[in-house]
């Protein structure tokens, strides 16, 4: 819904206005020229005018988000987690899930924030509306940045001369924490990013990707079923269509099915107070864009992620719990995991060994040339790795075994018994 009402903003906005007028709208705000593969359209539409970032504004931003300072123990920045220098994503060794002040541990993997400035919505279940909303939440968290009060932050940044004169100068008054969302949001305004071998090989480029990753681009879009959920187009390059989908990552918990049907109960009579309670537990957090909407049909759904960049945001989803490219092609080509809620769309896939490394060799190539040495470092990583297979299971994913209730890649259409579920 989110991306098609883009489009049809987008649509609308051309139609009611001049080509002339749309073209000043668009050159006043839209910088230029764009990385190749960013959408200037969709930057029009996700950076209003007033949302444009000041340079000095993201400057001061990008400090901040360095800054360890703003931790209550001076122990963790923004970058500790999104490592501006890898992708924006946690690449500390000891956990898939990103940990804050005090060696505290949260139940999520940290996802980049590369071209977050897009989004419809922001985390893993779309709980905040806007970067403004989501940066104020970390540095108050007590397992990530572990401040108490917002008031707290805001004294301790007045007591920091070079900060107190930059927020004087560009905000025009004494810091408050509605200016620290501001500046950080700035800078994360800054971090669209394109400029891929992908984005090449789109432009016209026919050599910028090898024969691998072009059979990889063509089984995404057809045998692989990827491009139904990971929609891409040149107007919203992302990858993503936006929207929240149980893929049966959440299902790996072996009391997911339980727990649901406790929560249902619970948090329809739950406050906003308590369902956000809910949310920080461990257990519940596995039921995902449930705990923002209610709705049963968003139990173990999250964000549909973007794909730029996936080569150097390892480990994958919301949990961390897959480890390589290899590890998430195996768990699509099985048809994820079973549950109740598991969506429509994931069926198996019955890819062979050549078209998983196809699809692989595809997704390496949404690289930003900026994180070019990084993503080789990273494939090298996870080739060493191939052969280590946790979620691969060939015989559900070709139809021989498993009780999926789908049509299996290659029913054999002698025997109706071998239709459909075994
Ligand atoms: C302790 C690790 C940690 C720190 C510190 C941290 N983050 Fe995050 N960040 C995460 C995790 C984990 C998530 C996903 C949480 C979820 O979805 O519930 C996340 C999500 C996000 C998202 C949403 C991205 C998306 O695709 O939805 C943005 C943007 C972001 N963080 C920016 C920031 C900023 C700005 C700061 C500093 C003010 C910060 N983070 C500090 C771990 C961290
Ligand atoms: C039914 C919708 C759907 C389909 C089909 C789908 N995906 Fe996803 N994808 C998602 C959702 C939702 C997530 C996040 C799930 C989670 O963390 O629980 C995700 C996550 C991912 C991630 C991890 C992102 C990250 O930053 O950790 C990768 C990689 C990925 N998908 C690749 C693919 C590929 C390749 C295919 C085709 C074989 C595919 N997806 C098919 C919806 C889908």
């Amino acid at each position: 819904m989110v991306s098609r009402s883009i489009a049809a903003v987008l649509l609308i906005g051309i139609c009611n206005v001049s080509p002339a007028a749309a073209q000043t709208a668009a050159s006043a705000s839209v910088p230029s020229p764009l990385p190749l593969g960013v959408s200037p359209e969709l930057y029009g539409i996700a950076v209003p005018p007033d949302r444009v970032p000041a340079p000095d504004a993201a400057a001061l931003g990008a400090r901040l988000f360095r800054d360890k300072r703003l931790s209550a123990d001076n122990t963790v920045s923004c970058d500790t987690c999104h490592d501006v220098d890898k992708g924006f994503t946690d690449h500390r060794p000891d956990s898939a899930t990103s940990g804050g002040v005090g060696g505290a541990h949260g139940t999520r993997n940290a996802p980049t924030v590369l071209n977050a400035l897009f989004q419809a919505s922001q985390f893993w279940d779309g709980r905040a509306a806007t970067l403004e909303d989501q940066a104020k939440l970390p540095i108050l968290n007590p397992v990530e940045m572990g401040q108490k009060t917002p008031e707290d932050v805001v004294a301790k940044l007045r007591t920091l001369p070079e900060y107190a004169q930059d927020f004087q100068r560009i905000y025009g008054h004494p810091t408050t924490y509605d200016d620290l969302a501001s500046a950080i949001a700035a800078f994360e305004r800054t971090q669209y990013s394109g400029n891929s071998p992908f984005d090449r090989f789109m432009a016209g480029n026919a050599s910028a990707i090898d024969d691998n990753a072009k059979r990889g681009w063509a089984l995404f879009n057809g045998k692989a079923r990827c491009s139904d959920c990971h929609a891409f187009n040149s107007v919203s390059p992302l990858f993503s269509d936006q929207k929240f989908h149980n893929i049966g990552i959440a299902a790996h918990k072996q009391n997911f099915t339980d727990l649901a049907r406790k929560a249902i109960g619970i948090v329809q009579s739950a406050d906003t107070k308590q369902i956000d309670e809910l949310a920080l537990q461990t257990d519940y957090s596995e039921l995902g864009r449930f705990l923002v909407t209610k709705k049963d049909d968003d139990i173990g759904a999250f964000k549909t992620e973007t794909l730029r960049n996936i080569g150097v945001t390892g480990p994958y989803m919301h949990d961390g719990s897959l480890t390589t490219l290899w590890d998430v092609i195996d768990h699509y080509n099985k048809g994820g995991v079973p549950n109740p809620y598991l969506d429509g769309g994931m069926q198996r896939l019955g890819l062979s060994e050549n078209e998983i490394d196809d699809l692989v060799a595809f997704l390496f190539t949404l690289t930003d040339d900026r994180f070019g040495a990084f993503g080789k470092e990273e494939m090298a990583r996870q080739t060493a790795l191939k052969n280590t297979r946790p979620q691969r299971e060939t015989d559900v994913a070709e139809g021989r075994k498993g009780d999926l209730g789908d049509l299996a890649p290659n029913p054999d259409l002698k025997n109706p018994a071998l239709l459909g579920a075994y």
